[in-house]
């Protein structure tokens, strides 16, 4: 690692790039947040590969700006770089009111508790099927047979998707997210992109004319989508159809893959945490909401000022580019006591950033706390360590937090 990155403490705020996707492949990004965070809360950065931008770095000042939807709007995009605007795919997640709430009512009921109920049974056996077939004695990846294959399985039931090609939908997660300005060059290029879309398009294209109208009473997203009035049509606005698909596809996938990988280095960098958890699982819930707060797996959402304002002092112009940066909040100690510390047994363990908030606060929270929570109570139950045997290799990508590989051997309990 050079040492531009090892050591910032000398160096301006205003030469450092907030958005250097290398911070995060080299885990050197909190010591930046820190000083943000004293130092220039709401700062300005004239330049970078996304352009010029505003960085928000405490936590409360990101609950302020997400409530404001008038003045901070999550249109055209929320992420730091823009799509091209001919290729611009409306999704609810990038919409304002009164548009978003029609969209996303017409799929939450995907992650109603009754179903989240039915999903229980099925995760529970999936996981229990994917860590008794883990190798005993002998190094594998933990992102690719546990993390990948169980969120890949849950993505394939959530769209009741082909069986046999599931492994599509988490290829198709990873190159949509992939953009080259993302990832330090390391991504995929706009024309590689764009043809992951049009095949995502393709596929899921004839399955909604399969689909329509075949009587069949299921909850899956694009059934869903058939059935509400609101967004019966989609399938004939094919930019907003995608969209929305690339938005179901990555929300269920990536985030909830990273975190059940980091888990796993979280426990091992903190043994006695790890210890109290094989001793007691009823603190497995409130581990799984601290492995979020830790990970943190997407690290921003980006809002763009419909108008001229002032906040904290500092004068934002309408266009101007306001990234929030969660990953930052998660770490704020004003507002989470000793937040640099992995503590599974934290009093308000749900208050963190890692969902966002207001309108736009996470469709499948519950999901991703009762996945993580089913495939850690299974995997207690069978293994008295899962050791990481070498460090894990990070993404470079300023957005999407997570790991490529996690290299571990698991031990099995006698009686596991
Ligand atoms: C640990 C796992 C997850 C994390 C950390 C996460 C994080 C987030 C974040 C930060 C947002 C934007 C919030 C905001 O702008 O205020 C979001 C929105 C969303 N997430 Fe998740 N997510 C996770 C799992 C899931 C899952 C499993 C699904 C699948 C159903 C999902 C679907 C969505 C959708 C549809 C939205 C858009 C909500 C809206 O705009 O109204 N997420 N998620």
């Amino acid at each position: 690692m050079s040492a531009a990155y090892a050591d910032i403490s000398k160096t301006p705020l205003c030469e450092l790039d907030v958005s250097d996707p290398l911070r995060f492949e080299n885990d050197t990004w909190q010591p930046l947040f820190e000083r943000l965070r004293a130092e220039s809360p709401v700062h300005y950065q004239a330049d970078s590969p996304a352009g010029p931008f505003w960085s928000i770095s405490r936590f409360e000042d990101i609950v302020e700006i997400e409530k404001n939807t008038e003045v901070f709007s999550s249109e055209p995009t929320i992420a730091i770089v823009d799509p091209p605007p001919d290729r611009r795919s409306p999704m609810f997640i990038a919409m304002d009111q009164p548009e978003h709430d029609v969209q996303r009512r017409a799929v939450q009921p995907v992650v109603a508790p009754k179903n989240l109920q039915e999903f229980e049974a099925l995760i529970r056996k999936r996981s229990g099927e994917a860590l008794d077939a883990l190798p005993e004695g002998e190094t594998f990846d933990w992102v690719e047979l546990v993390s990948r294959n169980l969120t890949t399985q849950m993505l394939a039931t959530l769209f009741d998707f082909p069986w046999e090609l599931r492994h599509k939908l988490s290829e198709w997660s990873d190159a949509v997210t992939s953009d080259e300005r993302m990832t330090a060059g390391q991504g995929l290029t706009r024309d590689e992109r764009i043809e992951v879309i049009m095949e995502i398009l393709e596929v899921f294209t004839r399955l909604w004319h399969q689909r329509k109208d075949d009587g069949v009473e299921s909850f899956d997203l694009i059934r869903l989508l058939q059935r509400d009035p609101h967004t019966a049509n989609m399938v004939d606005d094919p930019k907003n159809y995608v969209g929305n698909l690339m938005l179901l596809i990555v929300g269920g996938n990536d985030t909830t893959r990273n975190s059940m990988s980091g888990g796993v280095l979280f426990l091992n960098e903190n043994p006695e945490q790890f210890q109290r958890v094989k001793d007691d699982h009823s603190l497995i819930s409130a581990m799984v909401s601290e492995i979020i707060r830790y990970q943190t797996p997407l690290s921003h959402m980006r809002r763009t000022l419909t108008r001229d304002v002032e906040f904290r002092g500092q004068q934002m112009k309408a266009g101007d580019k306001v990234v929030l940066w969660y990953c930052s909040a998660n770490r704020d100690a004003s507002v989470i006591e000793n937040a640099d510390a992995f503590q599974i047994d934290r009093q308000s363990v749900r208050n963190h950033a890692s969902f966002g908030f207001g309108i736009h606060r996470c469709m499948g929270n519950r999901l991703a706390e009762m996945q993580l929570r089913v495939v850690w109570e299974e995997a207690l139950k069978r293994f008295s360590d899962i050791k990481l045997m070498a460090p894990p290799t990070r993404l470079c990508h300023n957005f999407v937090r997570g790991y490529s590989a996690m290299p571990v051997q698991v031990t099995r309990l006698s009686n596991g």
